[in-house]
């Protein structure tokens, strides 16, 4: 054969492996509304920056005549691209070839990238549209599967790994994604589950749509697997850059450092009159988020999961921040099992990551009750205080109203390790709020009052002036300074800059056992 022969034949095979599964099926892809593995590729890496790797890659199978049905890649496209000029991993699965199933030879090329990001130090992305373990291979594949499982644990911490899932995804197809940073969904044509609505019906007589049992708006707002629900392919896409503009490479990295036209100095007047006088009365949080970070530069993680914490990230000055706020507009802010599940993990991202942590607190506590005592908020709140007293990152707190009792101590107080802690004057730092403190430690005072209601206004009102301030925790050093809010900007710019060259670290381990 001539050289030129040669090269005809490898274009000709390039041709077909690009056509995966076949025109038709390409065909059905589009009328989901869903791109193809290659277009999802095109659209994510800047342009002619995909490297691919493995395209000839075929099946071993001999079981139910699959020898006679091979497709060159094995229903994944693999290889490195950048983004936004930054290197990273990518697996794009094609559903058009078995279903985007997950055989042996197709968990090799995904264990292949996997282990070069881990080594070239820079993210794995992985693109999902599976129907899971590809069935004809049985055990093989499934061992495939633990391979990817083991690696994605490896991985974790080492470098970010975010997963996006653009189709039906079942069974390990879902696992992965789960040990993985963060997991993007694209409503109405995404779904994960263990198992379908047919498996559901048969073991447990349920009916349930795929929508219900595991749509983009189920795990976004009540299972928080999903982190973002995205209106199509291409909004996940802007959405998934956008996110790793905030993350470094690797562990070993700090994150990118974002030129910003917002003044350092800038001052903004309506936070000094943004908490309202009365305690119980809400405000929106991310208007005090808003109107502090970078303009612009906030986006918003788990947006509609446990509503009562906000988490997110933004840049001040430039520099990429996590951010943890308590939201008064929702159940008061308190924290409950969800929120504290999703505040810890979060936390635990940007420690990994050497992505400093900003808290916003105004916190009445922890949520009472039986739904909560027996789900576990012991052991979940102790997650969230697990978390702040692990990481080593710089962490900054602004009290801007409640730090009531155990939540003033978990919100990353001085006394967990918290770089700079300052409070807001309207802020209240106490065991609880002052009514209550009043009708217990004065119990016997307000019985026995001519007047109980005014005596116990007037108890509430001297446990106040007491303790419903921030000067207390000042006077002891646990607050470093009480702040005018509309200098609260340029008061964190300056801590965190600060804080660059901070180095702090936990005694040597294997690891540590958070309360799971
Ligand atoms: C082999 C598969 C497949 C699979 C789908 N296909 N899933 N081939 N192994 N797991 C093939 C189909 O035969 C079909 O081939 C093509 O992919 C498209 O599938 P359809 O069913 O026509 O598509 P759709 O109606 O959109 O339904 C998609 C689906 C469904 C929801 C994913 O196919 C499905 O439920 N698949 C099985 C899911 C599952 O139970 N997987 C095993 C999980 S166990 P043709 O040739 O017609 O195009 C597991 C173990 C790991 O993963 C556990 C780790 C903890």
């Amino acid at each position: 054969m001539s050289l030129e022969e040669k090269l005809n034949k490898l274009e000709s095979m390039r041709a077909e492996a690009k056509l995966g599964g076949g025109q038709k099926r390409i065909e059905a892809q589009h009328k989901k509304g869903k791109l193809t593995a290659r277009e999802r590729v095109e659209l994510l890496c800047d342009a002619n920056s995909f490297e691919e790797f493995d395209m000839f890659v075929t099946h071993r199978s001999t079981a139910f005549g699959l020898e006679k049905h091979k497709v060159l890649g094995d229903g994944v496209v693999t290889g490195c691209g950048k983004i936004n000029g930054r290197m990273v991993y990518i697996f794009s699965q094609d559903f058009t070839v078995f279903g985007g199933s997950l055989s042996e030879a197709h968990a090799e090329k995904i264990c292949k990238i996997m282990k070069m990001a881990m080594r070239n130090g820079a993210p794995v992305i992985g693109l999902n549209d599976s129907g899971g373990a590809r069935i004809q291979e049985g055990v093989v594949s499934l061992g495939g599967y633990a391979d990817i499982f083991l690696l994605n644990t490896l991985a974790s911490g080492v470098v970010p790994q975010i997963s996006m899932i653009l189709g039906p995804c079942a069974g390990g197809a879902v696992y992965s994604p789960a040990i993985t940073d963060f997991v993007l969904m694209t409503k109405g044509t995404s779904y994960m589950f263990v198992t379908g609505p047919n498996v559901v019906k048969t073991v447990t007589h349920e009916e349930v749509t795929s929508e219900d049992l595991g749509g983009a708006l189920t795990h976004a707002s009540k299972s928080g697997v999903a982190h973002f629900a995205c209106e199509n392919e291409a909004d996940a896409i802007t959405r998934l850059k956008k996110l790793l503009s905030y993350m470094p490479q690797n562990n070993l990295e700090d994150p990118p450092y974002i030129e910003t036209d917002d003044p350092f100095d800038r001052e903004e007047q309506s936070l000094n009159h943004i908490v309202p006088e009365n305690p119980n009365q809400p405000y929106e949080i991310k208007d005090v988020i808003r109107s502090i970070v970078d303009v612009g530069s906030f986006l918003e993680v788990h947006e509609d999961y446990a509503q009562n914490i906000v988490v997110g990230f933004a840049r001040l000055g430039g520099r990429s921040i996590g951010i943890v706020a308590n939201q008064p507009a929702i159940l008061a802010g308190v924290l409950d099992i969800n929120s504290s599940l999703k505040g810890a993990r979060f936390i635990r991202f940007c420690d990994c990551f050497n992505i400093p942590i900003l808290t916003f607190e105004d916190v009445p506590g922890f949520l009472p009750g039986t739904d909560q005592e027996h789900g576990g908020i012991i052991k979940h709140g102790a997650k969230l205080l697990y978390a702040y007293c692990e990481a080593t990152v710089p962490k900054v707190t602004v009290i801007t109203r409640k730090a009531y009792g155990g939540a003033y101590d978990v919100m990353n107080s001085k006394h967990v390790r918290g770089d700079m802690n300052y409070a807001w004057p309207t802020a209240e730092i106490a065991v609880m709020g002052a009514k209550g403190a009043a009708e217990i430690i004065f119990k016997r005072e307000i019985a026995e009052a001519d007047d109980p209601e005014a005596e116990l206004k007037k108890k509430t009102d001297a446990y106040s002036e007491w303790f419903a301030n921030p000067f207390e925790a000042a006077a002891r050093g646990y607050i470093d300074d009480v702040i005018e809010p509309k200098t609260t900007r340029p008061r964190l710019i300056r801590a965190f800059e600060m804080l660059e060259t901070k180095k702090d670290s936990n005694p040597p381990k294997k690891h540590g056992n958070i309360p799971l």
